[in-house]
């Protein structure tokens, strides 16, 4: 008869790794192994008291039922502990060739936003300052990349994203696609910097870990092409008081920009503008998604 084996804090993790070894997907082992390697070694390390461990059931159970159609309290749970940030530098590791860096796609991105006109607002009610953002998507030789499509979704004067104020509103967001020149231009607003959601359990975790909660002023971006990896990333401005400590951890050097009064490159003379440009890497075989999040009724479904 085969020994038993005697269960305590040591060899419960082999127990639990045995058991899973039967897993067929390769990769499904692989993840779920180190995941429960790395899960036994924390309770390890910080002596995890079973109240406290309900208590972590307790906040991943408010954070699912903060979930909905128009709000993803998960990914912004992933957003503020740094994981996103984390899952989007790995996969730019990955690209065969260098690109605009991946910043977050966030929790307020809507994937059916409106097909807009080149030089067109994002918005039709602006609020606050006007400003155009205009760039150039080129291939890492610098050519222009043609026909590709440019989203670009910011929030509004006050900091707020339109699903915050309905979630069946739809405003400042839309896509465009780019001539032979690769070039896009847009009217948007100047963007302000804003407070995360914190009326939920992440914001209970960021009151007491004593952070502030707040994002640099910022407008999204996603930009493709046929035979070009996805760019998911964003534009920040420089000056911003909290430049150097986003909550989430979406500021890069290369992705800090600013406003400029009289830039002579702007298509709209006598506006304020943001020049941003976009370097997309070849895509390969192997290339996978690099949205680390989607439109939150992607997740949950009505
Ligand atoms: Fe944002």
């Amino acid at each position: 008869m085969k020994a038993i084996r005697a269960i305590n804090e040591n060899t419960i993790t082999d127990a639990a790794l045995d058991q899973m070894s039967t897993t067929e997907d390769p990769r499904l082992k692989q993840v779920m192994e180190s995941l429960v390697r790395h899960l036994h070694d924390f309770a390890r390390e910080v002596d995890l008291k079973p109240g406290e461990w309900l208590k972590g059931i307790e906040f991943l159970t408010a954070v699912g039922k903060k979930c909905t159609p128009a709000r993803q309290e998960f990914i912004l749970l992933s957003d503020t502990l740094g994981m996103s940030s984390l899952i989007n530098s790995l996969h730019d590791k990955r690209a065969l060739e260098a690109g605009t860096k991946s910043s977050l796609l966030g929790p307020f991105y809507r994937n059916d936003s409106p097909e807009r006109q080149m030089g067109d607002s994002i918005t039709e009610n602006a609020k606050g300052k006007e400003v155009v953002l205009y760039g150039k998507v080129t291939n890492s030789a610098g050519q222009p990349v043609p026909n590709a499509s440019v989203e670009i979704w910011q929030p509004d004067d006050e900091g707020v994203y339109d699903m915050q104020r309905d979630e069946n509103k739809m405003d400042l967001r839309g896509h465009f696609r780019t001539g032979d020149d690769g070039v896009y231009y847009c009217r948007a607003v100047a963007p302000l910097g804003y407070m995360i959601p914190m009326d939920g359990p992440v914001g209970d975790m960021i009151r007491a870990q004593k952070r502030h909660g707040y994002r640099p002023a910022h407008i999204h971006f996603l930009v493709g092409g046929e035979g070009y990896r996805e760019v998911i990333t964003a534009l920040y401005l420089a000056g911003d008081d909290h430049i150097d400590s986003d909550t989430v951890f979406g500021v890069t050097e290369s992705l800090v920009t600013d406003v400029k009064e009289n830039d002579p490159g702007c298509p709209v003379k006598g506006m304020p503008s943001i020049e941003f440009n976009f370097e997309l890497a070849a895509a390969t075989a192997a290339d996978m998604s690099g949205r680390v999040g989607a439109d939150p009724k992607q997740i949950v479904k009505e």
